[in-house]
């Protein structure tokens, strides 16, 4: 590296954007994040405006400069990460023609119907490996096609949440091939652009961004965005990733084998992958991963640290106020209590499809649901039965990896979940592997900026940055699975919490 040697990563996520400033030996220097709000302007939409990202994102760059007390001309190389799947709409002038339809939208249904019966579910599959979801880009753009006619009429671009920031901070439409394989329009196996996906939704080729693998330069800072941010204009910035996949090289998951599971408001399931392998039914995601020629699994799940979070704010008031006086956190006076309830919460279920499912039932109407109640039990089996339906509804996209072969022994664990010992001994006893959660706590951010110092020769490859970062790990130590820790008891409860979404899952459709 030059004279300049610090790195910037920048994760333009669903609650905010965050701008992280590292070192060339994976120190974190400086963080910033800035949030900004998500709109529901219909039951089921989400939508956001790209200004507001962008916005955010200056004063996430300005606010680590001031932080650390540097100029932009000591970036050497800026890598980005963001939010999936959003559709971002813009005219010849570069203008913004509508909000972002974010990736937990789910007003496409129909239009995801009707590819899945032209194409057929193989067919599709074939195509982009990966069915036809609805929190995907492709069908995003076909209902805007069939409901805002004149606005489809002027679209000159069609980029994903974080490559309009690379184009406000560049003047690039660039994006990477991990991004780009949520959109159901890429071909994940060859890492370009379907052109028979692109023909079946009619989208022509000039709308999409070159595609760069994320170590890759795809742009430089331009004179404008210097002017804006304070970085020095011609810094480049390399191709970065989906959020997914630069959490996971900020967890090291970048060899065959490795499997990280994220437990944040959503849960991932990502198992890294040599080879290009896509689950017979489609029911796990097959992406690109940020590692130039490799790929990766996924199992999303929409309601994971989400569930306990809901379970909290809308049955816990008094532990709320409890907690409050103790000084502190409620989930820590919810998981004291409910460590005192056996595995297997005396037979209480809950099923976490608190806005539906995508992995493994990609099904918008399924529904939470406590199952078994009975007189004896008290709140702390709720909390448990909540904490143990996540877990088996996670262990239901390690068992399709398992079914391709992926073989699980360990299981890296991230997200504000991994801070609580009884959830990650809770996993080891349902998943029945050791669970290991020393990870940098700043995600996808700090994976861009790994991202980056592979692409400025900061760092020899992406293992060698993975090496550098696991010495700024937080370790909250490993966990074992156990036999009599619950381990039998999950054995026989697993098998019960997936028959009863079969049971009630015409009832879903009712309601
Ligand atoms: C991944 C996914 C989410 C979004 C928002 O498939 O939908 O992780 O990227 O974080």
């Amino acid at each position: 590296m030059s004279s300049k040697e610090l790195l910037l990563g920048i994760d333009v996520g669903t609650t905010g954007s965050k701008a992280l400033l590292v070192d060339d030996e994976g120190g974190v220097l400086a963080e910033e994040l800035v949030e900004y709000p998500m709109f529901t302007p219909h039951p089921l939409w989400a939508e956001q405006n790209p200004a507001h990202w962008w916005n955010a994102t200056i004063q996430a760059i300005r606010g680590v400069l001031d932080c650390a007390g540097v100029t932009g001309s000591s970036i050497c190389c800026v890598g980005l990460a963001g939010q999936m799947h959003g559709l971002v709409l813009i005219d010849s002038k570069g203008d913004v023609l509508r909000p972002c339809i974010m990736w937990n939208d789910q007003r496409t249904v129909k239009q995801c119907e009707d590819v899945m019966k032209m194409l057929g579910e193989d067919g599709v599959l074939g195509l982009v490996g990966n069915p036809m979801l609805p929190g995907f880009t492709a069908p995003k753009i076909a209902w805007v096609r069939q409901h805002e006619p004149e606005l489809y009429a002027r679209i000159d671009k069609v980029l994903l949440p974080k490559d309009y920031v690379r184009y406000r901070l560049t003047g690039g439409c660039v994006s990477d091939v991990a991004d780009a394989s949520g959109t159901a329009l890429f071909d994940v196996r060859n890492r370009r652009w379907s052109d028979d996906m692109l023909a079946a939704f009619e989208v022509p080729r000039d709308w999409l961004c070159d595609v760069t693998e994320s170590i890759e330069t795809s742009s430089e800072i331009s004179a404008e965005a210097f002017e804006a941010t304070g970085l020095a204009a011609g810094t480049p910035v390399v191709g970065g990733a989906g959020d997914q996949a630069a959490g996971a090289i900020s967890a090291g998951i970048v060899d065959e084998g490795g499997v990280s599971v994220m437990l944040g408001t959503s849960g991932v399931v990502f198992a890294a992958s040599k080879s290009y392998r896509v689950e017979p039914k489609g029911r796990l995601h097959a992406f690109c991963h940020a590692v130039p020629g490799m790929w990766h699994l996924m199992g999303v799940m929409l309601s994971a640290g989400g569930s306990l979070r809901w379970y909290r704010d809308a049955l816990c008031h008094q532990e709320k106020a409890a907690a409050r006086d103790l000084g502190i956190d409620t989930y820590e006076l919810l998981t004291e209590a409910a460590r005192k309830v056996p595995a297997g919460c005396e037979d209480l279920l809950f099923l976490p499809y608190l806005s539906g499912e995508r992995t493994p039932y990609a099904d918008p109407h399924a529904r939470g649901v406590f199952f078994g109640l009975t007189l004896r039990h008290q709140k702390e089996h709720m909390t448990r039965a909540v904490m143990e339906g996540v877990a088996y509804g996670l262990r239901d996209s390690l068992e399709l990896m398992r079914s391709l072969g992926v073989k699980i022994d360990e299981v890296r664990m991230l997200g504000g979940g991994a801070k609580s010992l009884l959830w990650r001994q809770i996993l080891a006893d349902v998943f029945s592997t050791r669970i290991i959660s020393n990870v940098v706590t700043q995600g996808a951010a700090y994976g861009a900026a790994l991202l980056a110092g592979v692409g400025a020769g900061a760092f020899e490859d992406v293992n060698d940055a993975c090496a550098k970062a696991g010495s700024q790990a937080v370790d909250h130590g490993c966990v074992e699975t156990e036999p009599g820790n619950g381990k039998e008891i999950y054995a026989t409860a697993y098998p019960r919490y997936q028959s009863l979404y079969k049971a009630l899952k015409d009832e879903f459709t009712r309601a």
